[in-house]
């Protein structure tokens, strides 16, 4: 079992304007999953404040994967990704290609979507977009395939010749 964390990136809902529908909403997947969500967390589209948390989360919480939800649009406020890969390491694009291509097959407008994935230290952050069902769609797509990365990054035995 790996730990989680999930962080909302909202300006409204950090200002308690709109209520966070998709924190709750991953973190129910992820625990139906087998996640254990040790952190949820809302903060506002601010860059160095996504950054801190996404650093915390990962350097003090040593959380396995960050699941972020918002901010992936183009707004001009929409910074998720920029903070996401100014903090990681590593990228890790194919996830938001698989979660880009299966979205696609709901609606055009996943193609708006520039989350990105990438690896910091022994951690995994994943963003989502925003919205509670966009989120759910996005994340189911690719959310029985990230065991299998978090074994190879933890150093685990992750056996890619074993077929799932
Ligand atoms: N992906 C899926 N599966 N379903 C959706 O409804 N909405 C899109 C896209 N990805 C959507 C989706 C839209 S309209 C936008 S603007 C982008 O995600 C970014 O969303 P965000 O700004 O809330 O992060």
């Amino acid at each position: 079992m790996y730990q989680a964390a999930v962080v909302t990136i909202s300006d409204r809902s950090f200002a308690g304007v709109r209520q966070d529908d998709s924190g709750p909403a991953v973190t129910a997947m992820l625990r139906s999953a087998g996640y254990e969500v040790i952190r949820t967390l809302v903060v506002p589209d601010e860059l160095p404040l996504i950054e801190n948390a996404l650093i915390d989360l990962a350097d003090k919480l040593d959380a396995a994967l960050i699941v972020t939800t918002g901010g992936t649009g183009f707004s001009p406020r929409d910074i998720t990704p920029e903070a996401t890969l100014a903090v990681c390491q590593r990228r890790a694009d194919g996830i938001p290609e698989a979660m880009r291509a299966a979205s696609l097959a709901v609606t055009r407008r996943a193609m708006l979507s520039r989350a990105v994935a990438g690896i910091r230290g022994r951690t995994l952050i994943v963003n989502l977009p925003g919205s509670p069902r966009a989120a759910e769609e996005n994340l189911s797509a690719v959310l029985d395939t990230l065991e299998h990365g978090l074994k190879m990054l933890r150093g685990g035995t992750a056996d890619c010749a074993a077929q799932p």
